[in-house]
């Protein structure tokens, strides 16, 4: 059972938690295969339409064309759910005429599984490996979507005027939550210019996990993009005054709970991306840091409305779709872009995706 594996582990922190609940290898949500699906319990992006994907690609050709047309270029993508959006980015290039190699980063088989029947057309240009550390040095980009809301995130709590990390005890198969004093002293540093301003019981996230993703990343990315897409906010509203909640939200047969306990690793837990932290890994391992917008923007930047009429079959449901992707009743303002580059020089230009807004200046006020 797996209360019994959490309460081996006890007393563990919440990141712990988080990372078995998700990651565990036989018990976790996403190592059982849970995808996000119209079915399932949430939904994402590449699940509402292939127009996400294709449009996406007009982005990745101007990326290449920047790289000098490498017969090298690659696209990795991590974490990539049913692999709709790598068969979305395939197909719509290939029509074109690109043919570029496809490397996911999967850690799980089952969803390898699922997304090799996704991708059998492409079986040729597309390989798996399991962790980003396997993948060969590589020229090109780096795309994911909603990746980095499922890395394991520290918990914290305001109490007595101090700052204190979440733990958790496992008693009699109930979980109690502890707070301790802090250990990392990379939390405090993360919130300083925003705590003094948090009411007594603020709880909050800082996640720490991404850092070690990134590093790996620009020891992989020799040239080339690192193209983001998520929910988050620029580090200044994540940690405002009356976000005093944190942003931590689990889904469940597309419900949010905000009880991070219930059914332990049969829900996903996850929270908003720091983007500020993004820039700042970005900086701190080489990479220039070029764009930020919501997704909306991105997407009608991109010239989604052409290509919604080149690929689409113009039905009621179609345009429902469409609208879903860039208005704020969908996912068009909650999502973010975020491009940063390795690159030899800086591009004289916006990129295609940034013509109509680039807001990168929000990640560097505090
Ligand atoms: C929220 S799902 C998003 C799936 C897909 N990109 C989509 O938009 O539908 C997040 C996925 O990222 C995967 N993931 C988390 N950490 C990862 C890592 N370090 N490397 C590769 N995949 C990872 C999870 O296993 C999960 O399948």
């Amino acid at each position: 059972m797996f209360l019994d594996i959490l309460t081996y582990e006890s007393p563990l922190t919440f990141e712990r938690y988080m990372e078995l609940c998700l990651y565990h290898p036989e018990h976790g949500y996403y190592a059982r295969g849970n995808l996000p699906s119209k079915k399932g319990d949430y939904i994402t992006s590449p699940c509402i339409h292939k127009v996400f994907g294709a449009t996406i690609s007009n982005q990745i050709t101007e990326i290449y064309h920047l790289l000098g047309c490498s017969k090298d270029f690659t696209i990795v993508e991590a974490g990539a759910g049913q692999g709709f959006l790598a068969f979305d980015i395939l197909e719509y290039l290939s029509k074109k005429n690109y043919n570029f190699n496809y490397f996911i980063i999967e850690p799980f088989s089952i969803i390898k599984s699922i997304q090799e029947k996704t991708l059998i057309q492409f079986r040729d240009r597309v390989k798996w490996f399991k962790d980003l550390k396997e993948i060969p040095k590589f020229k090109g980009v780096f795309l994911s979507n909603e990746l980095f809301d499922s890395f394991p995130v520290k918990l914290i709590q305001k109490k007595d005027n101090k700052i204190k990390e979440i733990w958790l005890e496992i008693k009699k198969n109930k979980i109690i939550e502890i707070l301790k004093d802090l250990e990392d002293e990379t939390i405090l540093e993360r919130i300083a210019p925003f705590c003094s301003f948090w009411k007594e019981g603020y709880r909050t996230e800082v996640c720490v996990s991404i850092e070690n993703f990134y590093k790996i990343l620009s020891e992989k990315l020799e040239e080339g993009f690192i193209v983001t897409i998520d929910y988050g906010y620029p580090r200044p509203d994540y940690y405002s005054p009356e976000r005093n909640k944190g942003t931590l939200l689990c889904y469940y047969k597309h419900k949010t709970i905000d009880n991070p306990y219930f059914k332990p690793g049969e829900i996903d837990i996850t929270s908003h991306v720091d983007f500020t932290l993004l820039r700042e890994l970005g900086e701190k391992y080489g990479f220039l840091n070029l764009g930020f917008t919501q997704q909306g923007a991105f997407l009608v930047s991109l010239g989604i409305n052409e290509v919604f009429y080149e690929i689409s079959e113009r039905k009621w449901k179609d345009m429902e779709a469409l609208k879903f992707l860039i208005l704020p009743e969908g996912l068009g303002t909650s999502h973010w872009v975020l491009i940063q580059a390795k690159l030899k020089e800086k591009p004289d230009k916006e990129l295609k995706g940034f013509s109509l807004s680039n807001r990168i200046y929000l990640l560097y006020t505090s």
